[in-house]
């Protein structure tokens, strides 16, 4: 990959490189011979001076070395002008997103696709206007004001001679092709698409499962038992694509309300998914309140804390939360008066969406269909996700 020779010298640095030749005061109209629609791109991602702040990136909260997911030991990302704003949703991994599609309604009725967890941006490139523009992130007042931070870069000339910016362009101009070089970058950096695990490995012949990985693929692919694989699928796809462990769907898992989300001290507050508050346009389809997109088990091993409120701390208790939700609610829930509060990030009403099929539905008190080994064998099959970001250039299953 040529990006490790950039990741490896640190943004600073790339950026001194791309204005290395531009001479000073002189500077205005030159471009560095070596940009590419890459290298620029890959600059913006990481580039702090786009916030209010002047201290979060698009790479801050999506990290080369976690997936593109949040770092490691991040609750949940702050950000803001002053960088003390609490979101209410973890980072998720961009990875592995390019043949996602916008957001529909299948044959069948039922919601598919879409960006981030509730599938409100169609593209990559209309997804970039959130964060940019949510006052919990990077915080820029408008588009103006994203603008002008774009045009006072040091590798202005840069973007505006690789994206084809008009030369005198309007502030949405500059916002629209910022937007399109984000994007661009996720669809240019192998590191999106690696295809390298253990997993693909096996698949190509050039590895073998330990036992207990063996074992965890059976458990996660029987409809039976894990039955995991019906949303997060494992199977190559139709044309030989290689499984993405998504299928880009939407279900209610009735998760437990996360106490260290700040929005969460208000009892009337809910973060519904589908149904809102961050998405607005279905807000009168309460049958599809407490639904969130299915995301990618690959490098999950890298991406803790679990699911979209950050609920559940490490991989063993992701897992086991879909082999007790049922039968152990009280490990889940909190009680009051006795009562455990079952699926209670949700309000009263919409508990009903929250979905009972294996491997859920089991009574309390009967024997687990999932017991403790299969658990642990689920966790070391899904260890086996996780990518080699050191792979040489050109190594096998890179960048397919
Ligand atoms: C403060 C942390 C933060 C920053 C900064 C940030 N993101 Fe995100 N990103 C998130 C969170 C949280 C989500 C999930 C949002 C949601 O579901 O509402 C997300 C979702 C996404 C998604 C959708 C992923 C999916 O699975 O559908 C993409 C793509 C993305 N971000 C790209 C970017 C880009 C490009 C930037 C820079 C312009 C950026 N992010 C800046 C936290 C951040
Ligand atoms: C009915 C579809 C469905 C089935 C079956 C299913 N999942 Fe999921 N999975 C989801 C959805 C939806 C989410 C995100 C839920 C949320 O955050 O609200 C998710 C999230 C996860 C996460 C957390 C991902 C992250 O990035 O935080 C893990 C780990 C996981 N699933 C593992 C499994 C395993 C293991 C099984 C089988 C035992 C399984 N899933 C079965 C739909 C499913």
């Amino acid at each position: 990959m040529i990006l490790n020779f950039f990741k490896s010298i640190g943004t600073g640095l790339l950026i001194g490189l791309l204005t290395a030749c531009g001479g000073g005061a002189t500077s205005s109209a030159s471009t560095t011979p070596t940009a590419t629609p890459l290298s620029v791109a890959q600059a913006l991602f990481a580039e702090k001076a786009l916030s209010a702040s002047g201290q979060q990136a698009c790479a801050s909260c999506h990290t080369d070395d976690n997936a593109h997911a949040d770092a490691t030991a991040t609750l949940l990302p702050l950000g803001g002008v002053s960088m003390d704003q609490q979101g209410f949703r973890s980072s998720p991994s961009l990875m592995y997103l390019a043949s996602n599609t916008a957001f529909r309604f299948d044959a069948n009725g039922l919601p598919l696709g879409g960006f981030t967890w509730d599938g409100r941006a169609n593209s990559r490139a209309e997804q970039a206007s959130g964060p940019l523009l949510d006052s919990a992130e990077m915080a820029n007042i408008d588009i103006a004001a994203v603008a002008k931070k774009v045009r006072a870069l040091p590798y202005f000339n840069d973007f505006v001679s690789q994206f084809n910016v008009p030369t005198v362009s309007t502030d949405q101009q500059i916002f629209d092709k910022l937007r399109t070089a984000l994007q661009t970058y996720q669809q240019l950096d192998t590191d999106y698409l690696l295809f390298n695990s253990k997993f693909d490995k096996v698949a190509d012949g050039a590895a073998t499962f330990t036992a207990a990985e063996q074992r965890g693929l059976a458990i996660f692919n029987s409809p039976s038992q894990g039955n995991c694989a019906s949303c997060h699928t494992s199977r190559v796809g139709p044309a030989g694509e290689r499984p993405l462990f998504t299928n880009f769907s939407y279900a209610a898992l009735g998760l437990p309300r996360n106490p260290l989300i700040q929005k969460n001290t208000d009892p009337a507050f809910f973060d519904m998914g589908l149904c809102g508050p961050k998405r607005t346009d279905l807000s009168t389809r309460t049958d599809l309140c407490g639904q969130f997109k299915v995301p990618t088990l690959r490098n999950i091993a890298l991406t803790a804390p679990y699911f979209h409120n950050a609920s559940v701390n490490t991989l063993i208790d992701a897992v086991g939360f879909y082999a007790t939700r049922d039968i152990d609610p009280g490990r889940w829930y909190p009680s009051v008066n006795g009562q455990v509060q079952k699926f209670n990030d949700l309000p009263l009403s919409y508990r009903g969406n929250v979905i009972s099929t294996t491997p859920f539905g089991q009574q309390p008190g009967t024997a687990p269909l999932l017991s403790a080994q299969n658990t642990a064998d689920l966790v070391s099959f899904l260890q086996t996700l996780t990518d080699d970001r050191n792979a040489a250039p050109g190594s096998l299953t890179v960048g397919r």
